[in-house]
């Protein structure tokens, strides 16, 4: 694994994602993420309340029972419409309790909704001095709503934004990236192979990039990996209950790719050229 360094943390630079793990293949799940752990260092894993309605959390309180806490790095997120009520300490307990553990390392509000930023500021700082959790941060926000939350007491304290980031969705490379480096946020990105079965199997038989992937000898989705991580600037979390797909998508993937070859991929998937709104999933 390698890792980002940030605010005194040691990130690895890719993790699990949790949405849809939900327990259908509960012990194939449970082997996938030990087994990513072990071989791979893969001990960021993200979750959300929402993830099957508290499924994912509880599955994930298997692997939390299973190694020393101290390695694993949990993200989770609190609802909008339950920060919106002001359920901070609820909801963190009842994922705590699910989860099987006595602090989160990140939590997120999973994103804006109409919640108020300085009460959730409040909240998360609150949460923070109780030990429940270690860092707060906010997902799915946009440039402009990050200087809002930049404006409220206490916002630069802001760890992580968790965004939709992948080589066809780019569109936060235009200015939100680049405010969150010059903030000292974290960048987070989700969805890196594309989320949804279509979507994937579109750039994985794009002859472009099996081309590109053989040349650089890693696999489709482990260049797609490479590609959100080629910096070193932002993180990744993908999901995968499949062992064999795991080693497919960690194939090579720390190995940087060639200029040419990054040229060549960002013909086919260029970055913006003007700014649009973040997309969300
Ligand atoms: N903050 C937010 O609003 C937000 C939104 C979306 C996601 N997220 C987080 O980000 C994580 C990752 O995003 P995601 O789950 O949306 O999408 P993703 O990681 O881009 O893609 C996951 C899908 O790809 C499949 N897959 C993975 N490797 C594969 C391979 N080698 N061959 C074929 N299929 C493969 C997985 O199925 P298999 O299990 O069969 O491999 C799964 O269906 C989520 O799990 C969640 O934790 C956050």
């Amino acid at each position: 694994m390698e890792y980002l360094f940030h605010r005194g943390e040691k990130i690895p630079l890719i993790g699990f994602g949790t949405y849809r793990l939900d327990g259908s293949m509960k012990s194939e799940e449970l082997r996938t993420l030990s087994y990513g752990i072990d071989e791979y260092g893969m001990s960021l894993i993200d979750t959300a309340e929402m993830y099957g309605d508290g499924i994912s959390e509880k599955i994930l309180s298997g692997i939390i029972r299973k190694y020393d806490r101290s390695r694993l790095f949990i993200v989770d997120k609190i609802l909008p419409c339950n920060a919106e009520k002001g359920l901070y300490t609820e909801c963190c307990k009842r994922s705590l309790e699910r989860l099987g553990t006595d602090h989160i390392d990140l939590y997120l509000l999973h994103w804006k909704g109409n919640v108020d930023m300085q009460d959730m500021v409040d909240n998360m700082e609150q949460l923070a001095k109780s030990g429940m959790i270690r860092h707060w941060g906010v997902s799915n926000f946009d440039t402009h709503e990050m200087e809002a939350l930049f404006a409220c007491s206490n916002g630069p304290n802001c760890f992580c934004d968790q965004i939709l980031y992948n080589l066809v969705d780019r569109g936060a490379e235009y200015d939100l990236i680049p405010w969150c480096i010059d903030h000292d946020v974290l960048t987070m990105a989700y969805s890196p192979l594309c989320n949804s079965h279509n979507s994937r199997i579109a750039v994985t038989s794009d002859e472009a990039v099996k081309r590109i992937a053989q040349k650089e000898q890693k696999t489709p989705e482990s260049l797609m990996l490479s590609f959100v991580i080629r910096e070193r600037k932002t993180v990744t979390v993908f999901k995968t209950s499949s062992i064999l797909h795991l080693n497919n998508n960690m194939k090579n993937v720390f190995e940087p790719a060639g200029a040419d070859d990054i040229t060549e991929l960002e013909k086919r998937y260029p970055p913006p050229a003007e700014k649009y709104p973040l997309k969300k999933i």
